[in-house]
Formats: C-alpha cells, structure tokens, sequence
C-alpha cells in the first residue's frame, strides 16, 4: 500500500459487498480492500480470496485495530450502522456507510457527531445522485432552463422483491420499502432541486404475512415550493423507473433512471428543443466511492454527506410517521 492508497475495510459481507462494492475497490487505482470483517470467518476468508482482501477477520473490533484499513464501507441491517460508525470514528478510519445511516434520527446524529469530533470523514451510499444523467439534470436545472419546477414524478422499485431476511424484522431494518428503496429516491430529489424536504404527507402498504411496508407513497413539499410525487415499492412486476420533472418552461422526462445498472434514456424538452440522452446506470457504486476517496484525500466532506444521511432519516420518518398517523408531517 502506498501512502496515496486509501485502505478499505469492509463489514457486513452480504449481497452488495460482494456483487457491487468489494468489485468496484477492487477496480478504482488508489484503492485496495485492505480487510474484511464477517460474523464468521470461514465466511470472511472466502470473500477475503475472492475480492483479493489482504486480511480476515472474524470480528469488527479486529478490523477496526487494523492500521493498513483507512476507511471502513458499512453493509450490515440497517440497525446495525449507527454504532458501526461511532466505533469506526473512535478508531480513526474514515466512514461510507450505506444507507440510512440509522434507524432513528437520535442514533444518527450520535453517529455524525462522533465523525466529527473525531475529524473523520462521513460519506453515505446515495449512489442514485451519480447515475449517469442526473448531473446533467441537476445542471439543467440549476441554470434556470426548466423555469420554476412545479413538480416532479418519479417511481423506483427493483420490481416484485418482497422482503425477507433482516428486512422482515422492525428491529433490524426500521421501515421496509422506504428504507430499502424510497431513501435513495428523497435524497436523489434533494440532490436535483438544491432543496429541503418541509413537508410530507404519505400512504405505506404491506402484504400478507409482512409487518413492514413493501410500498411507500409519498407526497413531498420542497422548500423551494416543488411538490414531488415518490412511488417507491417492491411489491409490483415491470417498474418503468421513470422520472418526469415539470417546469414552468419545459419538463425533462426519464425512463430506466433511476434504479442501478439500467439503460434508459433522458429527454430534455424546453422551448422548441428537444434533446434526448442514452444514459446508463452503471458504474455509479464505483463512481461514489471514487469521489469519497477525494473527499477524504483533500480532507474535505464527502457528497452525499453525513448530513445527507441525517436528513434523508428526517424525510423517512417523517414519511412513517405521516402514513401511521394519517397527518401532513412539517419538517424544520
Ligand atoms: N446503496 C444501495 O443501493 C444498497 C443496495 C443494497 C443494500 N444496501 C444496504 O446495505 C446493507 C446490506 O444490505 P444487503 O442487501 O447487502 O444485505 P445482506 O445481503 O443480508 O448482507 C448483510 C450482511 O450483514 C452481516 N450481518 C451482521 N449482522 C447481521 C444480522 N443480525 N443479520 C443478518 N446479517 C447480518 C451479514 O454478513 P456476515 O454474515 O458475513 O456477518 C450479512 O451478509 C443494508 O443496510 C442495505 O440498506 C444498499
């Protein structure tokens, strides 16, 4: 390892470890996965060949107390992370944990706060911001070129995937659908519209023998006045994935965009122009871990950020809370 690599440590060596993060470490320069920590270490020596980890470990205190790890990537429950993070802030290493960063807002800020006494950076795994596409939209709409956007729709769901596992159990996972999926659509709308979340009114849905939500439907208020619509779910076949943002001058329609390692394509529409884009979904897992280890060499905040994840938790409660208590939730 050379000084400029950036070591990683992984823990919680499930699906997207190995199907999407350990691989994209593994092929960014400056990057090498340092270690891995399982429950189990027959587990942790096999992904550890298979990904070309140096180390293994049965234990995340271990790991922690390895000094060639330099940032530490979280993929355990839901639950899970908030403590991973504080001990990983007492042990120095830089954080990108996936999302949410807890599974209340209370545990969440312990967590930010710890990365920040101890000067430790946090990043969180928003990667949908980094879809091919969404830069360009963004730009789009910063400039102006849409007029005022009025409202947005967007649907995201990997299709009929219904929960299992952890993802069944309130105490590991929190929310189901809006913390598996919706998340990443809320803070993809921050991202886009430059915005706040104020106000939230919501429907979840479930099925037979689940006690979580397996549909979220969400209706948001941006502080900049845009009302967005969110169809998040895992519950129905042949999601378009699609997203149409409508402004006062024009409106940018997407289909396949939103969901990773999709090809779709994206439509500006404004005036007498229209321009369309192919864009894929491919490649953004490694693209967010790229800029963190920029963020982190130039010592500066991560995008999405520690704070992304705290407000990303204040919208996902805000939906449950909305959708329990049948009430529009105002947020600060
Ligand atoms: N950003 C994204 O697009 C994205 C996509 C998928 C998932 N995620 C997030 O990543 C995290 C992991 O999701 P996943 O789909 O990879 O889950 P998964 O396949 O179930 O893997 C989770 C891993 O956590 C470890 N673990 C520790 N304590 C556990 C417990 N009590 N029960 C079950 N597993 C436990 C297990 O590894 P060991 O047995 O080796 O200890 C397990 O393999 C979640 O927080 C999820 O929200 C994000």
């Amino acid at each position: 390892m050379t000084a400029e690599t950036l070591g990683w440590g992984i823990v919680g060596l499930g699906r997207i470890a190995g199907t999407q993060i350990a691989p994209a470490i593994g092929e960014l320069p400056g990057h090498e996965l340092a270690a891995v920590a399982s429950r189990d270490q027959g587990r942790a020596e096999a992904f550890a060949k298979q990904h070309g980890a140096a180390a293994a470990y049965d234990s995340y205190p271990a790991l922690l107390a390895d000094p060639a790890v330099g940032a530490v990537y979280i993929a355990t429950p839901n639950s899970l992370h908030a403590e991973q993070v504080i001990a990983a802030a007492a042990a120095g290493k830089h954080v990108l944990c996936d999302k949410p960063l807890a599974t209340s807002l209370a545990a969440g800020e312990e967590a930010a706060a710890a990365c920040a006494a101890a000067g430790t950076q946090l990043g969180l795994m928003f990667q949908t911001r980094r879809h091919q596409g969404m830069a360009e939209i963004h730009q789009a709409l910063a400039s102006g070129q849409l007029g005022q956007v009025v409202a947005v729709q967007l649907e995201m769901s990997g299709g009929r995937t219904l929960l299992s596992g952890w993802r069944t159990d309130p105490s590991l996972a929190g929310i189901g659908t809006v913390n598996n999926i919706a998340v990443h659509a809320y803070d993809l709308l921050r991202f886009l519209l430059d915005a706040e979340v104020t106000e939230v009114t919501a429907m979840l849905g479930t099925e037979a023998g689940l006690q979580l939500d397996t549909i979220a439907l969400a209706l948001l208020r941006f502080g900049t006045g845009t009302l967005a619509y969110v169809n998040a779910n895992q519950s129905v076949p042949k999601p378009y994935d699609d997203l149409v943002i409508y402004g006062t001058q024009g409106r940018i329609t997407g289909r396949n965009v939103t969901r990773p390692d999709r090809d779709g394509w994206i439509r500006f529409e404004t005036g007498d122009s229209a321009q369309e884009l192919q864009v894929s979904s491919a490649g953004a897992y490694r693209r967010t871990i790229a800029d963190f280890g920029a963020a982190v060499a130039a010592g500066q905040p991560p995008s999405p950020s520690g704070t992304d994840g705290l407000r990303s938790i204040e919208v996902s409660q805000a939906v449950a809370e909305s959708a329990r208590s049948r009430r529009t939730i105002v947020l600060a």
